[in-house]
């Protein structure tokens, strides 16, 4: 009998509804030019080179969710290429418009599954390129039974450090007591003050209002 394929857990759920019409909209406007699938390499992405052509600043955001954070950022560092990787069409639409509205032009979103791009050395293919990744209020499946689903684990952090350039950084904020702590038993992670950059958003709200701490990681890649 021919085996069956494993089914990668996920760290996700489909959940696909309608777009509204702004968003349909940006969609359709801007999605052939600022979205790709994951399979555009990352040197295809931007087009535009440093006039002097040094490398310019890679940031990644890992769970963009509907962009407040990536966008606000990309506002404020126009000289910084940013992309956001993010499997929710409503959050891509979502931040196609933000860059819209507010005339951002240097961010690129991925509508992938980040641990696929990462396994597959999607940012290392030639050397690491990444500067700083971000993953803020990653899903925090709560449940035991659905521990194995959270995406930050020993092994992620490895298949991270091989991306980050030199002294390149991943920072990391949750508002989940229990998945705090199994972050903070990986290797090479330690907690952090809150990162000044860090926007608030709606899921930090949430736990400001539940009264839930929320903590900030960092991992940096030394080698
Ligand atoms: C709890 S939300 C947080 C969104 C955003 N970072 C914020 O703070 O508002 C987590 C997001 O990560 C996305 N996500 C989860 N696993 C992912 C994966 N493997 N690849 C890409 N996106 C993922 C989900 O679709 C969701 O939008």
């Amino acid at each position: 009998m021919p085996e069956r394929p494993v089914r990668p857990i996920r760290s996700f759920v489909n959940r696909e509804g309608r777009l509204s019409k702004h968003l349909e909209n940006a969609w359709n406007d801007m999605h052939k030019e600022y979205v790709s699938n994951g399979l555009k390499p990352l040197n295809a992405l931007f087009d535009v080179q440093a006039a002097d052509n040094t490398k310019q600043r890679l940031v990644v955001e890992i769970g963009s969710g509907q962009g407040n954070q990536v966008v606000h950022a990309a506002k404020l560092e126009p000289d910084t290429n940013f992309v956001a990787i993010e499997v929710y069409k409503t959050g891509v639409a979502h931040t196609l418009y933000l860059m819209n509205t507010q005339q951002v032009t240097n961010v690129r979103i991925i509508q992938a599954d980040a641990y696929e791009l990462f396994a597959n050395n999607y940012f290392s293919a030639q050397e690491p390129a990444i500067d700083e990744l971000w993953t803020f209020f990653p899903d925090p499946w709560p449940k035991k039974k659905h521990k194995k689903r959270r995406l930050i684990n020993e092994n992620f952090k490895a298949l991270v450090l091989q991306s980050l350039v030199v002294g390149g950084i991943w920072r990391i904020a949750t508002d989940w007591e229990d998945y705090a702590n199994s972050i903070l038993k990986i290797p090479d992670i330690t907690a952090s003050e809150r990162f000044s950059n860090r926007l608030v958003t709606n899921f930090e709200q949430k736990a400001k209002d539940a009264n839930r701490m929320v903590y900030d990681f960092v991992v940096q890649n030394n080698l």
